[in-house]
């Protein structure tokens, strides 16, 4: 009897899957393991990964029983500023990025006074020096025009108790210039530290984010980040409350 074609949607993705023809490689399973995993009974999750690794995952299937439609155009991501590990050289630059973007995302929504104590203590250049160089951090940085346009630095260490998975690494930072919102450098930035992440053989990522941010939570939740809880997060002399997310690599 012919099996149903099963189908799997994301907000940017459609995921078919038709049983009849699956010759039970496996090759899918151990390519993206979050998303593909047999053991639940919707073997496909399109939210565990973000989409351009699901179509990667999806392009190796040697039989053809997994298919993919992007629900728009496929984005150009040729289009896109080149994103490379960052080092001490970059301090000064990253410094003034890592203010100007900061500044730009929560000044408004919060004390002058709050964010002037945080920028002050976290956005030097000497700091972002000793971050770049310790060993426990690792920071990526896209460039355009010789400029950066976003940055994300990952930090190995202790994570709280509600992040359960395998073997934790934290994304303390992630930041595009609004220039380059919208326009899937958010995207590219996060595959390149997802892979930075499995580079470094973390097992899970997660991160704190204020529970005011819509827009980060909502691209965090679009990149496969679920809420597991809460923890306190002091800007200057207001504690605010972040949202802690976890995602499996
Ligand atoms: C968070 C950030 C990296 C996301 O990158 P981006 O390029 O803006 O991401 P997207 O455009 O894909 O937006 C993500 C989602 O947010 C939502 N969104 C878009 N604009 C929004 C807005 N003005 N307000 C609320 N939500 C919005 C949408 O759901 C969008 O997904 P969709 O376009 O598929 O519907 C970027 O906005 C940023 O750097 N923000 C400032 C710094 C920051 O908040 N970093 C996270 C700190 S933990
Ligand atoms: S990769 Fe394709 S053929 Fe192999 S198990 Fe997965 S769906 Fe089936």
């Amino acid at each position: 009897m012919t099996k149903r074609l099963q189908t799997y949607d994301s907000p940017d993705i459609t995921v078919t899957f038709d049983p009849n023809i699956c010759r039970h490689t496996g090759v899918c399973l151990r390519t993206l393991p979050p998303v593909f995993d047999i053991r639940r009974r919707k073997w496909i999750d399109t939210l565990a990964a973000p989409a351009q690794d699901i179509a990667a995952a999806v392009r190796k299937c040697p039989s053809g029983a997994l298919q993919y439609r992007w629900h728009s155009a496929e984005p150009d991501r040729s289009a896109l500023p080149a994103i490379r590990p960052a080092g001490v050289a970059d301090a000064a630059a990253l410094a003034d990025f890592g203010e100007r973007t900061f500044r730009a995302a929560f000044e408004a929504d919060n004390r002058r006074e709050d964010v002037d104590a945080y920028v002050g203590a976290t956005y030097t250049a000497v700091q972002f020096a000793a971050d770049l160089a310790d060993p426990a951090r690792c920071t990526l940085i896209a460039e355009a025009d010789g400029a950066p346009a976003a940055y994300a630095q990952l930090r190995a260490g202790a994570a709280p108790a509600e992040v359960t998975g395998a073997a934790p690494i934290e994304l303390l930072r992630f930041y595009v210039d609004p220039a380059w919102q919208g326009r899937g450098l958010a995207q590219s930035l996060m595959d390149a530290t997802i892979g930075a992440a499995r580079e470094r053989g973390a097992g899970t990522l997660w991160l704190g984010v204020w529970e005011r941010n819509p827009r980060g939570i909502a691209f965090y939740v679009k990149s496969g980040f679920r809420d597991v809880g809460s923890k306190p997060f002091l800007l200057g002399t207001d504690w605010q409350t972040d949202r802690v997310m976890v995602r499996a690599l």
